[in-house]
């Protein structure tokens, strides 16, 4: 399985994913305008097949959004979700994020679960978030700092004047 950037002919596939998970979902033109819009975009793949993706951006500075994310059913549990992640993680990284959150539907106990088990802590549900009238939870997560490595003194150094 690879992880790679989203590219517009994937959108089909994309699309696929999204309306056997959402019952509100994207609709493609919203998809495209997204990553046309600077969106971060990765898809899973395998069996050289596009089998999820997950959608990202910088809301605010130092602080990651989460979109959207879903796997195809049939290769659920298998760790992809775990990979787009992680993988999202490590680019937000690279943009001193510090901060990632994401809205979930209350009553969506596995992606809850999933999203707990890759570290990320329940806040305050929201009443009425969604159009259906169900309540949000939000979800974030802290992003460890890696601090940068200092060089260890050899007592040899110049002395600054
Ligand atoms: C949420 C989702 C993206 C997870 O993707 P995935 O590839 O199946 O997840 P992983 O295999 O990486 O799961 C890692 C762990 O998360 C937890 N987990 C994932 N899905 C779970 C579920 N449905 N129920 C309970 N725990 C779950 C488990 O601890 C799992 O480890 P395990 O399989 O060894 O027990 C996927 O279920 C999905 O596409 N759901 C529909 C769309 C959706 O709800 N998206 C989130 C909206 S905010």
């Amino acid at each position: 399985m690879i992880i790679r950037e989203f590219k517009r002919q994937d959108v089909k596939k994309v699309l696929e994913i999204e309306l056997a998970s959402f019952d509100d979902p994207y609709p493609a033109n919203v998809l495209v305008d997204i990553y046309n819009l600077g969106a971060g975009f990765l898809v899973a793949q395998q069996d050289n097949m596009v089998v999820g993706y997950i959608i990202f951006w910088i809301r605010f500075e130092n602080d990651g959004h989460i979109i959207s994310i879903a796997v195809d059913k049939k290769y659920r549990r298998t760790k992809i979700g775990t990979r787009l992640v992680e993988t999202a993680q490590e680019i937000f990284k690279k943009y001193d994020v510090e901060n990632i959150c994401l809205e979930v539907r209350k009553g969506n106990r596995g992606a809850r679960k999933f999203y707990r088990n890759m570290g990320f802590a329940e806040r305050t549900p929201v009443t009425n978030y969604y159009e259906d009238g169900e309540d949000a939870v939000i979800m974030d997560k802290f992003l460890e700092v890696e601090e940068p490595e200092v060089p260890k003194k050899t007592g040899n150094e110049h002395k600054i004047p």
